[in-house]
């Protein structure tokens, strides 16, 4: 069996929002008190969709200092940016070669983001899940704490390690090196664990408070849409109150929310930040209106996320800080990678 290893990385693209934070950075602090994690902002990702960045390297210290201010321990977990270790690079062209072009343009966030223009899309777009499975086998990971938007590309991680293991089995085995492991009702050997997505949860997919189809995302262009991390009280505040939202008083029952997106994504924040269950907190404001809970919630969210502001301009006020905490991490993550890379090395034959 391989040893349980939690590895997640976040984009250095704008500002985090709520969705980030509950459907990411909340997990991972969570899991650093009960597992080996690695946390890595992912800046090679940043550059698939706009190669010109303002300020990348800000931007990257930016999300390790929300890593920091929402609880990330660098004595317990390992925090580091992706450039800082070429190897994310090296086995992610490998991972090039076993995937097929097909798997690629099957996966929908390509497809959302390229839009109708998919031949002018950048080769690294199309090529992103390679990177990322890349990011997730580099170590050995056996746990993915994501959004439920990345569990199209978990599976294609676990394609591509089940292609590597398959197609070079003879040589893992010569060498020795295979770790025995449960894949379905099989039992089978292979050099790549099949990374499982850690998905669960009241806000796997916190939805836009404008519209509640549409994920919670950086690159909606109506800023009410979202709550960003960095949201003074005031405006977390203005923008709960004006979330859509249908007439209808809260349900009693959770059931009840399943055909009402808004209702149904505020009551999840509510329970994500809380630690409550929707049951529990219907109890409590089934049959009031949303004028009555919005206010609640906002407070809640302002309690939760003010402190986390807070440390975040602190930490970001101390830049070398950061970059020590990025470069005490990346030689971490780099003698893992070295290991690892020896290995796919010999197994490939190079
Ligand atoms: P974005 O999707 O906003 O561009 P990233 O791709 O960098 O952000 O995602 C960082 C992490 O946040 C991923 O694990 C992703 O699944 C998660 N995430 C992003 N948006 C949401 C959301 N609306 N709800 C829950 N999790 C989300
Ligand atoms: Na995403």
């Amino acid at each position: 069996e391989f040893k349980q290893l939690v590895f997640s990385g976040v984009q250095p693209t704008g500002n985090l929002h709520l969705g980030n934070y509950l459907g990411a950075l909340q997990k991972f602090v969570a899991l650093q008190d009960v597992h080996e994690c690695i946390y890595c902002v992912v800046d090679l990702h940043s550059l698939t969709a706009t190669l010109v960045h303002e300020d990348l390297a800000t931007q990257t210290r930016g999300i390790a200092a929300a890593y920091l201010a929402s609880g990330l321990d660098p004595k317990k977990s390992i925090i580091f940016n992706q450039s800082r270790v070429p190897q994310h690079a090296e086995l992610a062209w490998i991972f090039n070669c076993v995937a097929r072009i097909g798997w690629m343009n099957r996966m929908t966030q390509f497809k959302d983001k390229a839009g109708k223009d998919r031949e002018n899309a950048s080769l690294g777009l199309l090529a992103y899940p390679s990177l990322m499975a890349a990011d997730i086998l580099l170590y050995r990971a056996t746990h993915v704490p994501v959004g439920d938007d990345q569990k199209q590309h978990l599976e294609l991680t676990r394609d591509i390690a089940q292609k590597f293991n398959n197609d070079f089995s003879a040589k893992i085995a010569e060498l020795g090196i295979g770790v025995d492991m449960q894949v379905g009702d099989e039992k089978v050997s292979g050099f790549f664990p099949m990374a499982e997505p850690l998905i669960d949860g009241p806000a796997t997919r916190v939805m836009s408070l404008r519209d509640g189809t549409k994920k919670m995302s950086k690159s909606d262009p109506s800023d009410l849409s979202r709550i960003n991390l960095s949201d003074d009280a005031d405006t977390i505040a203005k923008k709960i109150r004006k979330a859509k939202t249908d007439p209808l008083p809260l349900p009693d029952n959770a059931d009840e929310l399943k055909d009402r997106p808004e209702a149904q994504n505020l009551v999840g924040i509510y329970a994500a930040l809380s630690g409550q269950t929707s049951a529990d907190i219907l109890k409590e404001f089934g049959g009031r209106q949303f004028s009555d809970f919005k206010p609640v919630l906002a407070d809640l969210a302002v309690t939760k996320l003010g402190p986390i502001n807070g440390e975040m301009r602190r930490i970001s006020a101390d830049p070398a800080y950061v970059d020590s905490v990025l470069r005490d991490g990346g030689e971490r993550a780099g003698a893992k990678a070295e290991e690892t890379m020896k290995m796919v090395h010999e197994i490939v034959g190079l």
